[in-house]
């Protein structure tokens, strides 16, 4: 895993049982936790046309309901929506020496690094994934050091997403009659995920449950399927509900952060991936996030109305840090600012 061959690697090599390293836990196993669910309701995750004029209330009520969407007609051109989903096959369909060089202890810069698994040191139980995390500083550094087979389409995409990405937050701080966020205190990072074909996806997870630390995550999805949500059903206990791919649609999902500044109106809500035994699948994620600013808490336009603060006010960095430096775990860390 750890020379570059990934879990790419290991799936090259056509392996009849999955490598012991990620067999999870049975309490685990996202495809048979999902199998257990309810899915009482039958509800799907909101499709949302964003040419129309209710997109704006349409927004606000999935945000607060199921903490995640799917937008269609968002602005964001179908040409460079496919472009970056060929840039990330062209990177991740590379030999392993390619790779490498940006694995963490080769990369000549830190903001661009190639892992297998969240938090490999700590995990019983790997995830079957790779991915490539590129932290967006500067355009400048971006052309240096992102890989020259992918960085244009990547590039192109970021800035083309990003009127969306300010658009949709306009729209979440108007609902709270909050002003609008600053985007010189917000960080962007996108990552290309590739989840092989796994021998026995019973086993295996693409990405174990949690939810996201950012404010917004703005997804690109390929045709496969496998994202699922959370939903907590008052008494029949929970549902899990599956992203299925639309064509053209980009899926956000609210984060950690915006949880905390709405004082839980909107919903951060648990994700996971299943594995998959007959295809292999890719997705691009950007996390919309925040710079170090020093704590973080409920908005004070949220809670001028008398409401009572229902997060407490969290050091940034604290957060984040203890994020970083655990498996991926369901939302234990908002449980911090609880
Ligand atoms: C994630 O939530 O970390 C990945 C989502 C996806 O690949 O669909
Ligand atoms: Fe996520």
């Amino acid at each position: 895993i750890n020379k570059g061959y990934g879990t790419t690697g290991l799936s090259k090599m056509r392996l009849r049982a999955l490598p012991k390293a990620f067999i999870q836990p049975p309490e685990k196993r996202s495809s048979s936790m999902i199998r257990a669910s309810s899915q009482a309701s039958g509800d799907t995750i909101p499709i949302i046309d964003m040419s129309k004029a209710e997109a704006a209330e349409l927004i606000c009520e999935a945000a607060e309901k199921w903490g995640f969407f799917q937008v269609i007609n968002h602005g964001v051109p179908a040409v460079l929506m496919s472009d970056v989903m060929h840039a990330a096959r062209r990177f991740l369909g590379q030999a392993a020496e390619e790779k490498r060089r940006f694995l963490k202890e080769n990369t000549s810069c830190s903001n661009v690094v190639y892992m297998t698994s969240f938090f490999a040191e700590a995990e019983k139980g790997l995830e079957w994934s790779d991915y490539l995390s590129m932290n967006f500083v500067s355009e400048e550094e971006a052309y240096a050091f992102w890989p020259a087979i992918s960085k244009d389409a990547t590039i192109e995409y970021l800035k083309s997403s990003n009127t969306l990405i300010k658009r949709v937050l306009k729209i979440l701080m108007n609902k709270l009659n909050a002003n609008e966020l600053d985007e010189t205190n917000q960080t962007r990072r996108i990552q290309f995920n590739y989840y092989p074909i796994s021998p026995t996806p019973d086993l295996s997870v693409g990405v174990r449950s949690h939810s996201d630390v950012s404010l917004l995550t703005v997804l690109l999805q390929d045709d496969v399927g496998g994202l699922h949500v959370r939903r907590e059903i008052d008494s029949k206990g929970d549902e899990w509900v599956q992203v299925k791919p639309v064509a053209e649609s980009l899926v956000i999902n609210i984060g950690d952060f915006l949880e905390i500044m709405s004082n839980g109106i909107y919903k951060s809500v648990e994700h996971c991936v299943v594995s998959n035994g007959n295809i292999d699948r890719m997705s691009i994620p950007i996390f919309v996030g925040l710079q170090n600013s020093p704590t973080i808490g409920p908005l004070p336009e949220v809670l001028a109305t008398g409401k009572k603060a229902e997060y407490k006010e969290v050091v940034f960095s604290d957060y984040i840090k203890y994020f970083l430096n655990k498996p991926l775990d369901g939302k234990s860390t908002l449980k911090l600012a609880k």
